[in-house]
């Protein structure tokens, strides 16, 4: 009886909710910033990722009252179901879909529909053959998994604009339907055929307008492969030694982003034209580096990602924590949600981590949220007895039993639907920022400087240290707004264009502090090496000249800091000549002792500092963030354990506090002050214990 009274309000609240215009339903661009919790109706969304098609429908109501009871109110539907949706050419099927979906939102679950375009049907391939992307050998794809078209391909496109609309026409008006996912994890493969090579011919001909133009960007002179017509240019496919021109490559990734951008847009532009009242996103990567995210989400209402921690070690909160940051930082004004999160083993061919104690998945969940997530639907309801990923858990196994996961994320559930209106309109608020720049990760995969060079290892030496001094990172890209913060860690800036390099010297002009490495400033905008001393356009906003420099590949150096405390350093050593900066660190090793290996530069208000070397240990890194945060005046939490994270939202006159214990251990932490505990009402002394695998969320009254 409590059932039936229960559906019946639940259906009487999806209507009305769809029946009361809400304001941008009416417009064609969503105002900004996009809530997320008033678009799911006012609940905080608490999803699975289901696959009905992969079960019998007797299952369906069983699984439906099971989400319902752990406090799910979402779920991503059919993004791998194209071929049951159109099981032969413009012939649709979408009964299954809407029975599904009955038995889904009686339950108050409201969906995302996946366009299905990731998995092409088999009968699809197999009629239009050049629908298979081209591997660099000239080979194409074979049939058998997925992500695997060309993007180019008009028999692909015209199959995409079939199924797309067919969908948004049947689900348009469809009261349980709130929105859609394009595709899935958008990104590779890379194709080299000749519709994607003629693509490109015209991509460069709209950029360099001529070939004296391209040629001279590209430096084609050498090795003699100056191009006389727009045809002849080839892709940066498998040569002879693998050799290719690096701005060429460098191009082609760019067109390959703005491809991936455009094929994205074309599915979007279907979806705002039939049905103008559902909102739209795209499950993103995270730290994936073949996009460029901040340009691909300005066509997307708001940012979703796939979140999966275990591979790392699970105590290392800085990875997913900086894949959080960077796709918040993609789409700056508003929050996010978690399309994917992790809720069991990761593997394919054989499982690739090890387990993680039930705990954990509700310290993720929380920590998803605590980096500005204002939704978290997990990657899978089930585990799939068939295909591929029988060996990726879900929240329950194939046997359905309500295990230690779906018990950690019922109550998860039930915690964040109690925690909602604090959440709501609350967001991350940073004074520090880290610079991350697509053209130079495209670059760095062109022509890394030396074998154990990598990038994101980069940003981690910084990013951490920050995080753990319990200080907040936002990560901007060159397109973002500089403007609002202190501090800009910029790792690496291999490549500048005038415009960074002016947006840069303001925020330093303007008293920032501005935080440099090494292979900075060598190539510009067209990958080309630069003809002004190292490092190049920033040499005078660092105050320093670098005439000579030490890749070691496995060596270790020794820097000495002024206070004469030794740091073995690794990867790459610029030996700097300050011209007006003061030294910080020296070389302690080989014919560059005593030159100088870390200085800081004074420009009125502003201040660079120019690390030329990479620290085998993090003190280093939590010494120059302690020397920053004081100089730039940001609060630190001292004494933060190791595995223990320390996360803030903020609204207008409200604080809130995410203590998260990563380990097996029971922790403390010292706060300020004494803070509300918001789950249970109830005040903590600033001396805060977390037990094992747990999380305290805190707040000011
Ligand atoms: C990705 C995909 C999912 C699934 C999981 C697990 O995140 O988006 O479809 O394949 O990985 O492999």
């Amino acid at each position: 009886m409590r059932m039936r009274v229960g559906l019946g309000l639940v259906v009487l609240i999806s209507v009305f909710a769809f029946a009361v215009p809400r304001g941008w339903a009416q417009q064609k661009v969503p105002p900004k910033p996009f809530d997320l919790i008033e678009w799911n109706g006012g609940k905080f969304i608490f999803g699975v990722d289901y696959y009905p098609e992969h079960w019998e429908e007797s299952q369906w109501e069983k699984d439906a009252a099971m989400m319902q009871a752990a406090g799910i109110n979402f779920v991503r539907l059919a993004e791998f179901a194209w071929v049951k949706m159109e099981p032969a050419e413009g012939r649709f099927d979408l009964a299954w879909l809407d029975r599904a979906l009955k038995v889904l939102n009686a339950h108050g679950i409201k969906a995302v529909l996946g366009t299905p375009t990731a998995s092409p049907p088999a009968w699809l391939m197999a009629k239009y053959p050049d629908i298979a992307a081209m591997d660099e050998n000239g080979v194409r794809y074979r049939y058998g998994s997925r992500r695997n078209y060309c993007l180019h391909n008009p028999n692909f496109i015209a199959a995409t604009r079939r199924i797309v609309t067919a969908m948004a026409e049947h689900y348009k008006k469809h009261p349980g339907v709130i929105g859609w996912q394009i595709d899935n994890e958008l990104g590779e493969p890379y194709c080299y055929d000749a519709v994607c090579r003629a693509a490109f011919q015209k991509w460069c001909r709209v950029k360099y307008q001529s070939l004296d133009a391209l040629n001279k960007a590209w430096g084609t002179i050498f090795w003699g492969h100056t191009y006389l017509s727009w045809a002849e240019i080839p892709l940066p496919w498998n040569t002879l030694y693998k050799a290719f021109n690096p701005s060429l490559a460098l191009d082609y990734r760019r067109f390959h982003s703005e491809a991936t951008r455009d094929y994205l847009r074309l599915q979007v532009d279907i979806l705002r034209q039939i049905a103008p009242g559902q909102a739209i996103t795209h499950n993103a990567m995270g730290m994936y580096d073949g996009i460029d995210y901040s340009d691909l989400h300005t066509v997307l209402d708001f940012v979703a990602w796939d979140n999966y921690p275990m591979f790392a070690d699970q105590a290392n909160y800085a990875g997913p924590g900086l894949s959080h940051d960077l796709m918040r930082g993609t789409k700056p004004k508003q929050n996010f949600m978690v399309m994917e999160q992790q809720s069991g083993l990761p593997g394919w061919t054989t499982f690739w981590g090890r387990q993680a104690a039930p705990g954990l998945f509700r310290v993720w969940d929380y920590q998803s949220v605590a980096h500005g997530a204002d939704g978290v639907c997990h990657f899978r309801w089930r585990t799939s007895r068939y295909g591929t990923e029988q060996y990726w858990q879900g929240i329950l196994d194939q046997d359905s039993y309500p295990n230690a996961r779906y018990q950690t994320v019922s109550r998860t559930g039930k915690e964040l639907g109690q925690l909602t209106d604090l959440l709501r309109g609350s967001r991350v608020v940073s004074s520090v920022a880290l610079l991350v720049s697509p053209d130079t990760r495209w670059a760095f995969q062109i022509q890394p400087p030396v074998k154990d060079f990598n990038y994101n290892q980069q940003l981690h030496h910084y990013y951490d240290a920050f995080r753990h001094a319990g200080i907040s990172v936002d990560v901007l890209f060159p397109r973002s707004d500089f403007s609002k913060y202190k501090v800009i860690v910029a790792p690496a800036l291999f490549v500048l264009d005038e415009s960074l390099v002016e947006k840069l010297t303001t925020f330093v002009k303007n008293g920032g502090t501005l935080v440099l490495s090494y292979r900075t400033g060598v190539k510009d905008q067209h990958n080309v090496f630069t003809n002004q001393t190292l490092p190049g356009p920033l040499a005078e906003l660092a105050g320093v000249a670098i005439h000579d420099y030490d890749p070691q590949v496995g060596q270790e150096q020794e820097v000495v800091a002024t206070d004469g405390t030794h740091w073995p350093a690794r990867v790459w050593f610029d030996i700097l000549d300050p011209t007006t900066a003061q030294t910080l660190a020296t070389y302690g090793k080989g014919y560059y002792a005593g030159k100088a290996a870390a200085t800081l530069n004074r420009l009125g208000n502003g201040t660079v500092f120019y690390i030329g070397t990479e620290f085998s240990s993090p003190e280093p890194y939590a010494r120059l963030v302690d020397f920053i945060a004081k100089e730039a005046g940001l609060p630190q939490l001292a004494g933060l354990p190791q595995g223990v994270e320390f996360a803030v939202r903020e609204k207008p006159g409200k604080k809130i506090i995410f203590l998260l214990n990563y380990t097996e251990n029971p922790q403390k932490v010292t706060l300020d002050r004494p803070y509300q505990n918001a789950l249970t009402g109830e005040s903590e002394a600033a001396e805060v214990p977390i037990p094992a695998f747990d999380v305290k969320v805190l707040t000011n009254r």
